[in-house]
């Protein structure tokens, strides 16, 4: 995140914001600490606080996003396995995810961001998605959001932003770009792609459902194909690799946030060529 957001675009503290008979009362919150930077002097962790002296609230900043949600217990209970997860190696991810039901949280979360990012950036990804249609489902958005941007404005904001194409293409046209999600998996991911790092990630191939083992035995009783299922399973996941330029238009991140803001960009990544 960068030092300045709190300057270029005020993060309202939701914890205490409220209507009272002088109207809508709203608190910024400020850069408290900054505890990991990055080689850009960017915040990667760090504390973000209420301004207001009766609230004071403590905001945590990770892997350079804000995450402003009053109920921060609340949301870690939902989002662990987003939060914490670390960049794991496509098989490996989809091995773990093997290991559960769809709904469990980290076969979730494989599944979710793999959609989003074959949907928002598969003209950039290797292999490209293999789906009859447009090359990646956000085509027709992302080249109207292009357009868009030849007007050029202060600032954007996306609310729901997920994997971050749509900031890509309004940053063309704006200062500054934010992107605001709870979905902190997807956000992580966005802030990757914005900065114009590479990502690999695992994709089902076909459809074919990642099952646990007794759901795959239960699903093919009778047919005695629990293992054939849970091999194609593991063979269907494939790994994918988003591309960006090569460092050649540096990242300009602003910030990417957990129900508060995501990122302002300069790097797009690109499909792998050769
Ligand atoms: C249908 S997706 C659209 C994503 C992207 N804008 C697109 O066109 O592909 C909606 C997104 O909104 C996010 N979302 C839903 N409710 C939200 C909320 N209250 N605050 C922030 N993001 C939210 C979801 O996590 C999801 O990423």
């Amino acid at each position: 995140m960068r030092e300045d957001l709190p300057q270029l675009l005020p993060l309202i503290c939701p914890r205490c914001r409220t209507v009272s008979e002088r109207g809508r009362e709203l608190h910024t919150v400020s850069v408290e600490q900054a505890l990991v930077r990055d080689a850009r002097g960017e915040i990667v962790e760090g504390i973000l606080r209420c301004d207001n002296r009766l609230c004071r609230r403590a905001y945590p900043i990770v892997d350079g996003i804000p995450i402003l949600v009053a109920d921060l217990a609340g949301f870690l209970r939902g989002s662990l396995a987003q939060v914490v997860e670390r960049e794991l190696h496509p098989e490996t991810a989809a091995l773990l995810a093997l290991g559960g039901a769809d709904s469990d949280p980290y076969p979730h979360l494989v599944e979710h961001v793999s959609i989003y990012l074959d949907a928002h950036w598969g003209d950039r990804a290797e292999p490209p998605p293999d789906w009859p249609g447009p090359r990646f489902g956000m085509e027709g958005l992302a080249a109207r959001l292009r357009a868009r941007a030849a007007l050029r404005v202060e600032r954007t904001v996306e609310l729901g932003a997920s994997v971050g194409r749509g900031v890509a293409e309004l940053a063309a046209g704006s200062a500054i770009t934010v992107g605001v999600d709870l979905h902190f998996g997807a956000l992580r991911r966005a802030r990757r792609l914005l900065r114009g790092e590479p990502l690999h990630y695992p994709r089902k191939q076909g459809g074919a459902p990642l099952l646990d083992g007794d759901r795959a035995r239960r699903r093919s009783r009778g047919a005695g194909r629990g293992a054939g299922l849970r091999r194609r399973a593991r063979s269907a996941a494939r790994a994918v690799e988003l591309r960006s330029r090569g460092g050649d238009q540096p990242a300009r991140l602003g910030a990417l946030a957990a129900a508060a803001p995501v990122g302002d960009r300069r790097a797009v990544p690109s499909r792998r060529r050769g």
